[in-house]
């Protein structure tokens, strides 16, 4: 049998990490990326890339913590090799603070980031307004890094990149076996999926390069990460906002509450306003579909609605991808034996 001909549509975080996963486990097959922007145009481009989970109301808890989970495993390994600062990828230590006690005093996912507990009277003490508040240590994927690199990486395993927009699907079906759908917000209009929508962000990226501990007021939705190369300050979520542009009056308000909580901001320099749109949905839509028109038909996974918590679940996301992808071809070969019978 010829090599299977994978296209996955996509170059964020999830379609880069999707053709990765797949080039190095699937046999015999060839993975072309297809995708209208590439880094540092998408939206993964924009997330500040610190590995905390979100909960999805229509995905398991104990499938979004293995996810996580293999994130972690397989990121961490990454910081620990040679490779770290080509990937951009390293650990960071701080504090997550709340202003009323939260519902749920520790998260689902507190066993799989490090040294995770209750802050002290003390370590509190910095921060009048809060009551409560974590601490522990999880890592950092600065995509402004790792999308490159996973990018080096795709290329050199001799996968194609395409710059192309995809109308539907369709059209990849003659050139195609299997079609990864990583389109995240595009999903909306690609497949026609209306549970896909935007959830605005904007944030600073800046030089602040004395801060090492990172700070997340999750009752404020305030928060600084440090990373190798900027601190990246935020946010907002704007449920159902298009707009790609940044507010230079959200920019101010998000400096000052930063400052609020670390003063020494003000002497940040060099900052620049990102605008990115989380694509949002009540749960990830990992699955494999059979699309037939006129007696022809197409395999397709989909893996897209990652929402404000790509970053922190693309590998183990990714890793599910591959499987379904693998049962595809299980099936493509049985259905050509059926074939030559
Ligand atoms: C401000 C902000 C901060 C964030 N911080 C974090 C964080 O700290 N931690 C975390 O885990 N997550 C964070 N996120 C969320 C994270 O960015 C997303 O969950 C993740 O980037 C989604 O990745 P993706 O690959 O699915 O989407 P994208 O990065 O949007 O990639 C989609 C790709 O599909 C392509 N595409 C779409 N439609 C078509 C089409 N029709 N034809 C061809 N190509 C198409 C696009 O060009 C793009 O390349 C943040 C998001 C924002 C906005
Ligand atoms: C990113 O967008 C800019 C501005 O639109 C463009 O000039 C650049 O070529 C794009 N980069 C890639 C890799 O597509
Ligand atoms: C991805 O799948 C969704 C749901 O089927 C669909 O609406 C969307 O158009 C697909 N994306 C692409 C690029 O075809």
């Amino acid at each position: 049998m010829d090599a299977t001909r994978i296209a996955v549509v996509g170059a964020g975080v999830v379609g880069m990490s999707t053709a990765m996963s797949i080039a190095s486990v699937v046999p015999r097959c060839s993975v072309t990326v297809i995708s209208d922007k590439f880094t540092p145009n998408t939206t993964s481009d924009v997330a500040a890339g610190i590995l905390i989970p979100q909960a999805y109301p229509d995905t398991p808890v104990h499938t979004v913590k293995r996810w996580f989970r293999e994130t972690f495993d397989h990121l961490s390994a990454i910081a620990r090799s040679a490779d770290a600062v080509d990937a951009g990828v390293h650990l960071v230590s701080g504090w997550q603070i709340f202003r009323s006690m939260p519902s749920e005093e520790v998260p689902f996912w507190a066993d799989v980031v490090l040294g995770f507990r209750k802050m002290t009277e003390t370590e509190l003490k910095r921060f009048p307004q809060h009551v409560f508040g974590h601490a522990f240590t999880t890592l950092k994927c600065e995509t402004s890094a790792y999308l490159p690199w996973l990018e080096r990486r795709v290329r050199g395993t001799g996968n194609l990149l395409l710059t192309r927009r995809i109308e539907d699907l369709w059209e990849l079906q003659p050139s195609f076996d299997i079609v990864v759908n990583c389109s995240g917000l595009g999903s909306q209009q690609l497949a026609g999926d209306s549970l896909v929508s935007p959830v605005r962000g904007q944030v600073l990226q800046v030089q602040a390069p004395w801060l090492k501990h990172f700070i997340r007021d999750v009752s404020g939705l305030t928060y600084i990460y440090p990373g190798a190369s900027y601190v990246t300050l935020g946010g907002t979520k704007q449920k159902g906002d298009w707009n790609l542009s940044p507010d230079a009056e959200i920019s101010r308000g998000i400096f000052s509450r930063c400052c609020m909580l670390e003063p020494s901001l003000r002497r940040a320099y060099a900052i620049k306003e990102k605008v990115g749109l989380r694509p949002s949905r009540l749960g990830v839509c990992l699955q494999k579909e059979i699309v037939s028109r006129g007696g022809q038909r197409l395999f397709v996974v989909h893996n897209y609605g990652h929402g404000s918590g790509g970053i922190s679940v693309h590998w183990g996301s990714a890793m599910e991808a591959t499987r379904l992808v693998n049962e595809c071809i299980q099936d493509l070969r049985a259905s050509a034996t059926t074939s030559k019978l």
